[in-house]
């Protein structure tokens, strides 16, 4: 079966939100899935999955230090070819979901558009991260 992992940082719970959402999108289209915290999140299981998501709010203009940590130990995993999401929610500024897709884009992963959400994600924008989180599981299954 075709594997999402979806690993999210969070402050107060907004990104969570998504992340939740996303993944109910997926299991949505019969498509195996994981969500993990960052503070939880083991680099190796990713090698062994056909998508990844990856999630963090944006505080003072960037991704949260966990999720760069995480991403930066991925270096040596190969993750090419697999299929990413930059996702979170913010305030007023990009950097964050930018920073985790050019990232995922250097590893070779095939990323599709982020996915931003301002502050707490309502029952609209939840339905939009199902939909998103429905994408991802197409573009993976056979
Ligand atoms: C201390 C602090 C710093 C923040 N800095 C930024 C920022 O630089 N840019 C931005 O767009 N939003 C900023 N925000 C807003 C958060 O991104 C926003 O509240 C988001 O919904 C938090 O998501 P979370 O609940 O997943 O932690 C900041 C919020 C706080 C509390």
């Amino acid at each position: 079966m075709s594997k999402l992992i979806i690993i999210y940082g969070t402050g107060s719970h907004n990104t969570e939100r998504m992340a939740v959402a996303i993944e109910e999108g997926a299991r949505a289209e019969g498509v195996e899935t994981v969500m993990k915290n960052v503070n939880d999140a083991n680099k190796d299981e990713l090698a062994h999955a056909d998508a990844i998501a990856i999630g963090s709010p944006n505080y003072n203009n960037a991704m949260m230090p966990t999720v760069r940590k995480f991403l930066d130990d991925l270096r040596d995993i190969d993750l090419s070819g697999k299929v990413g999401l930059a996702f979170g929610s913010y305030g007023w500024g990009f950097e964050a979901t930018q920073g985790i897709n050019n990232i995922l884009k250097s590893y070779g992963i095939e990323m599709i558009q982020d996915l931003c959400i301002k502050r707490m994600p309502g029952e609209e924008e939840l339905e939009l991260s199902r939909r998103v989180g429905s994408l991802l599981a197409c573009k993976i299954k056979n």
